[in-house]
């Protein structure tokens, strides 16, 4: 039996699949119903306990080296179906590099990251939407002028089915299906009907923020979001809001960040204002918490809303909008190190 096994053993050893199809006679041949390896262990059963002794760790040697050949053969045709070819190990190593995240999952992530630690959630909602999410639950009356500051791309006319504006429709989402206290952060994907260009594209990313409570105030936002801006543009940055309009918010401001290229002196990135507009945001209108069944005289909350791209080409300069879009390996290996 000893020989048996030495032989076996050798023949393990040496043995160099040419296909896969080679591969699997040697596996039946071996361990195969009535294989060399099968037999041994059928008369090794039969063995007195003293000669299993003194052989089982050697068999047991002898099927885990079978075991591991078969498992560094395979890997040699994993990739090929036909069954027919051989790898040639003496050909240079593939230069295949890693890959490395999309700036936009880059930033998104980093997004998140940074509400994380104040205690927002992550929601999520469809990409394709109804009417009431996107416009009349967030107060956009039917024929009122600011449904045209986005261009809509609609899947069905009556009643209206289409591809969500902003992630603010996940807002309402949340606000149907979970009872303050609400502290939420939505990422996704939004779609508008507009030319491509260096400035805008017909697809991009946002990141909504919404957080509902008894006495959240506008000081409570201004706060959040001074965390954010720091927390993502660099500890000495600044902020400033505008007053702005959204029908979803009231009051509405947008959030600007100092220019962290020229620390605020002014220079070509910022349009020598030292100043770069980074979110729309303000205080939850009332008729919008009452259109979610959320009663307004108790709740009062905040929310946000920005650019994941727009954030992306803030934070690295990247100034033409395109290149998230057309994954050209140039432009995606330079965020290796940003991983
Ligand atoms: N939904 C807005 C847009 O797409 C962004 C926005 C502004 C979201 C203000 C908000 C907000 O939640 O309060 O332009």
């Amino acid at each position: 039996m000893r020989e048996q096994i030495d032989r076996l053993r050798r023949e393990i050893e040496y043995f160099t699949a040419e296909n896969s199809k080679h591969l699997e006679e040697f596996r039946i041949r071996i361990a195969g119903k009535k294989g060399e390896l099968t037999e041994l262990f059928d008369r090794f059963k039969q063995l007195l306990p003293e000669d299993k002794k003194l052989l089982g760790r050697v068999i047991n040697e002898l099927k885990s080296l079978f075991e591991s050949k078969l498992k560094e053969q395979k890997l040699l045709f994993e990739d090929s179906d036909s069954g027919e070819t051989v790898s040639d190990k003496s050909l240079p190593a593939s230069a295949d590099g890693v890959g490395s995240r999309h700036p936009v999952t880059l930033i998104r992530n980093e997004i998140l990251e940074i509400f994380s630690h104040l205690g927002f959630t992550v929601a999520d909602g469809p990409e394709i939407e109804d009417d009431r999410h996107v416009f009349s639950a967030l107060n956009f009356p039917p024929e009122h002028p600011a449904r045209d500051m986005q261009d809509t791309f609609f899947v069905e006319k009556n009643p209206d089915i289409l591809l969500r504006t902003h992630t603010s429709s996940i807002q309402v989402r949340v606000m149907e299906s979970q009872k303050p206290p609400i502290r939420v952060v939505c990422p996704g994907r939004v779609f508008r009907n507009e030319a491509i260009s260096a400035r805008a594209h017909c697809i991009f990313h946002q990141v909504e923020g919404l957080y509902i409570d008894e006495e959240v105030s506008f000081a409570d936002m201004k706060q959040t979001l001074l965390y954010f801006a720091r927390e993502m543009f660099g500890s000495k940055t600044e902020i400033r809001l505008r007053p702005s309009y959204f029908p979803f918010t009231e009051p509405s401001a947008e959030m600007d960040v100092s220019c962290s290229i020229c620390g605020g002196k002014g220079c070509n990135i910022c349009k020598y204002t030292g100043w770069l507009e980074v979110l729309g945001c303000g205080m939850v209108d009332p008729n919008v918490l009452e259109s979610c069944g959320i009663d307004s005289k108790r709740y009062s909350g905040y929310a946000f809303g920005m650019g994941i791209e727009r954030t992306a080409m803030l934070k690295w300069q990247v100034k033409d909008l395109r290149l998230y879009f057309e994954n050209d390996v140039r432009f995606l290996r330079q965020f290796q190190a940003a991983l």
